[in-house]
């Protein structure tokens, strides 16, 4: 099938890859002409493991292009993807500036029919306002569709979960259409949910809202066992363990960061109370989670009450493993209270230090880990690279000025640790250090 897909970041450059990789042709557009030279010499925007090669070859074999010349790419689809961004703007509600711009362009330049699939995260209703926005502003009398068809990928593994999806969803309001894209999807082995626009919309927030209110309960529950003197990580096991609840998804930590839970819950949040119900279970979800850098924070300052001088070697500063992706990432916030107070920050991720530059107090980035542990008073793990866990913390231990570690994703045994000659803290962990004072 010709395909043409709008917005190259995350997503769509994901999507399109992936359908240019079964087969289609595939035309990938975006407004931003430096992008789109580099992806034509085939460097990638953003990093994430697996695309590279598979832009490369998709790319090399002419199955997979680059383009700012939209009239093009929509006059030679049959299929147009709507992948732009679609912000949180003051209060939550979701920014649609981007996908009605885009819904504009495609309505100047249809030369016929055309299905046009909604794949950003939009709030229920949103393809009702693409309809509208197409109806005004296509000159000529052409027939179009349009769907919902969320992704889920997650950063990181977005080439992973975009070619073996756990289900795909797919919101039509006619059977002739969502078969449409039945045939596109047909050779992923996946379930195929078909249902309405509405409740496609609605799925995505849903999943996202449920997801993150997982984190949150979790991260609740992590502090009740710092005032008894549990184990969240042994809690999460056992309660994971049925099958109703599922093991995923429970960590304790720092909480949840990224373009989207955070940006989703404000939205399904904004769109419920729109719609006249107040969803105060996710303002809960909101607030346990803005609540987790201050914890982690207090933490720290028990264990240093002046911060003025301390050193301080921060470990990970992506919103998570194996991305660059800085949005609504821990350690900006963390990194703003200590600095804030006087404190220095020796900070190294293994990818994300260009990108937090631009976000960051003056902190002194370094090669690796072990130069940021050299001389620093203490160690803060804020994302859990595999590449941390692999350290060798004796030869880390050596080089501090004093041997302690905050964990804010419980990434390391505490017990090991302790034995390894560390003053060890996590979140929710049973430790001799990590006991709060009550109500804290
Ligand atoms: C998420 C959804 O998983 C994906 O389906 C959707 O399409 C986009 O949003 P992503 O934001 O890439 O993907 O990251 P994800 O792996 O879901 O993690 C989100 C955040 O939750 C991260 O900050 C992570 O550190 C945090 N998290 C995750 C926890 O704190 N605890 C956990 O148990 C799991």
């Amino acid at each position: 099938m010709n395909i043409c897909v709008i917005g190259t970041g995350y997503v769509g450059l994901v999507t399109g890859t992936v359908f240019a990789e079964l087969g289609n042709d595939v035309i990938c557009v975006d407004n931003d002409s430096s992008k789109i030279e580099s992806l034509d010499r085939q460097v990638m925007p953003i990093y994430e493991p697996g695309l590279g090669e598979l832009v490369e070859r998709n790319h090399n074999e002419g199955r997979l292009r680059f383009s700012t010349d939209a009239k093009s790419a929509v006059e030679f689809a049959e299929i147009i993807f709507i992948c732009v961004g679609t912000p949180s703007s003051d209060g939550g509600e979701t920014d649609l500036s981007a996908v009605g711009a885009v819904a504009e362009t495609i309505a100047t330049h249809m030369n016929g029919y055309k299905i046009i699939v909604n794949k950003s995260t939009v709030p229920v209703g949103t393809g009702d306002m693409v309809k509208n926005i197409i109806r005004i502003n296509c000159n000529a009398d052409h027939q179009f569709d349009v769907v919902s068809n969320p992704e889920f990928l997650r950063e990181g593994q977005a080439v992973h979960d975009a070619l073996k999806p756990d289900r795909i969803i797919i919101g039509a309001d006619e059977k002739r259409v969502a078969f449409k894209l039945l045939e596109l999807y047909s050779s992923l082995q996946a379930p195929m949910i078909i249902t309405d626009v509405y409740s496609a919309e609605i799925i995505k927030y849903a999943s996202n809202s449920f997801l993150a209110l997982k984190i949150s309960f979790i991260n609740a529950i992590s502090n009740i066992c710092e005032l008894v003197g549990a184990d969240v990580g042994d809690v999460a096991n056992g309660v994971g363990r049925d099958p109703r609840i599922g093991a995923q998804f429970l960590s304790a930590g720092l909480g949840f960061g990224g373009s989207c839970f955070p940006k989703d819950v404000k939205s399904l949040l904004h769109t419920s109370g729109k719609l006249g119900y107040e969803f105060g279970l996710l303002k809960e979800v909101l607030e346990i989670n803005d609540g987790r850098v201050d914890r982690f924070v207090a933490l720290i300052r028990r264990r240093f009450p002046e911060l003025r001088g301390k050193s301080f070697a921060v470990l990970g500063l992506s919103f998570k493993p194996n991305t660059d992706d800085m949005r609504d990432a821990r350690s900006v916030e963390i990194i703003k209270a200590l600095h804030g107070e006087g404190a220095v920050i020796r900070a190294f991720d293994p990818v994300a230090m260009n990108a937090a530059k631009k976000l960051l107090p003056p902190v002194a980035f370094c090669q690796n880990a072990y130069e940021a542990c050299n001389g620093a008073d203490a160690m803060l793990l804020i994302t859990e690279w595999r590449e941390f866990k692999l350290l060798n913390l004796e030869k880390i231990r050596r080089t501090m000025k004093s041997p302690v570690i905050f964990d804010g994703r419980n990434m390391y045994d505490p017990e090991r640790k302790r034995r390894l000659g560390f003053e060890y803290f996590g979140l929710g962990r049973k430790s001799p250090n990590n006991r709060p004072e009550k109500g804290a």
